[in-house]
């Protein structure tokens, strides 16, 4: 499709950009352009372009505003050396933001449509693509009903966007060990639920848990599964990983209710091609807090496109704090590993790049 381009009527300097790149953050300053599609239920996919970045009209009674009709997907685009920029397993996200699609009652987008839509944004605010180590132009891809109806039914229009943001480490600072707390008064899924869909009221129902954890001083709430013995599922905004002092990877199975991550697909295979065991199973939060407790599981990690890789060094659960023990020396090799195939420092033996 062709997307038609209106450019920025007063562009970001390039002084003002190569100061926000000095420290990025996340999520607080946004490229100069915004990549936008719409759909109708009689008109299918349309109007491709490129907007200025700024606020959007909506109808008051609009879907999204009332039922959260609503999707949307996370990736980063690298620079690389020779001055490239390249996106990592882009058609993963595509083939997640359709299976969120189809559990959120919108339409499906053509894959080729939703990779153009990211090409040509990152294109378009190029010079908005860090360079340090550990930083990307995070991408944000999302999708919301936009009809005016308050019967309850699948939005007969839809607009789907990509805006984008300098990304820096998503909690702040240096890369360092996060506390983690184990939310008991709330769940985050159900069997049949929205779990494994990357829908906004996944995020709005964590953020009560999220400031418990806040208030006890850390920085993510763990969820788990109470109806199979308290089995870990994920974080707030990531899943996670334990490590054992075998080599072994332990991380919660897809079982409906947690969300396939993209970065924790990329890890499984990377562990693999170590020579690394990964299983996929449950994971009782008894069996980490003994395996803690004996020297059995040394590191524990969250991972996600925001998150990347991020070790965890204490887990609190009530009163009681589960420390990590291990160096992080597997966490962080793969985080390295990782993070060397993005910026095209390691060669990219599984063809993620694109
Ligand atoms: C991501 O990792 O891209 C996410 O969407 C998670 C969010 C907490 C930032």
């Amino acid at each position: 499709m062709k997307f038609e381009v209106t450019e920025h009527p007063n562009p970001t300097s390039g002084e003002r950009i190569a100061e926000i790149l000095q420290n990025p953050g996340f999520g607080t300053n946004f490229t100069d352009h915004t990549t936008v599609v719409d759909w109708s239920a009689d008109a299918g996919w349309q109007d491709a372009r490129i907007e200025p970045y700024g606020p959007i009209t909506l109808d008051p009674a609009a879907s999204v505003l009332h039922y959260a009709s609503e999707i949307f997907e996370g990736m980063k685009a690298y620079l690389h050396a020779d001055g490239s920029v390249y996106t990592f397993r882009p058609f993963a996200n595509a083939a997640r933001m359709n299976a969120s699609a189809r559990r959120m009652a919108l339409p499906e987008i053509d894959e080729e449509l939703f990779v153009q839509s990211l090409e040509v944004l990152v294109a378009k605010d190029k010079a908005w693509v860090p360079a340090s180590d550990g930083e990307a132009l995070y991408l944000r891809p999302f999708m919301f009903g936009t009809e005016a109806f308050l019967g309850v039914r699948p939005s007969q229009t839809v607009t789907y966007r990509v805006i984008a943001s300098p990304a820096g480490n998503f909690f702040g600072g240096e890369l360092k060990p996060v506390k983690i707390w184990v939310s008991r008064d709330y769940v985050r899924a159900a069997p049949g639920g929205t779990g494994a869909a990357k829908t906004g009221g996944n995020y709005a129902g964590s953020l009560a848990a999220q400031a418990q954890a806040a208030e006890k001083g850390c920085q993510q709430v763990l969820f788990l599964d109470p109806l199979h013995e308290n089995a870990i599922e994920e974080l707030g905004g990531m899943n996670v990983f334990l490590v054992t002092n075998d080599g072994c990877l332990l991380t919660p199975e897809l079982t409906g209710t947690i969300l396939e991550g993209v970065t924790r697909s990329s890890i499984i295979q990377l562990a693999k091609d170590r020579g690394l065991t990964v299983e996929e199973r449950r994971v009782g939060l008894e069996e980490w807090a003994k395996g803690a407790a004996d020297g059995t599981i040394v590191e524990a990690f969250a991972c996600g496109t925001a998150a990347v890789v991020t070790p965890i060094g204490e887990l609190l659960d009530g009163d009681q704090t589960i420390t990590m023990t291990g160096d992080f020396s597997t966490t962080l090799a793969l985080r390295e590993e990782l993070l060397g195939i993005q910026t095209g420092k390691v060669e990219d033996r599984h063809g993620w790049l694109h």
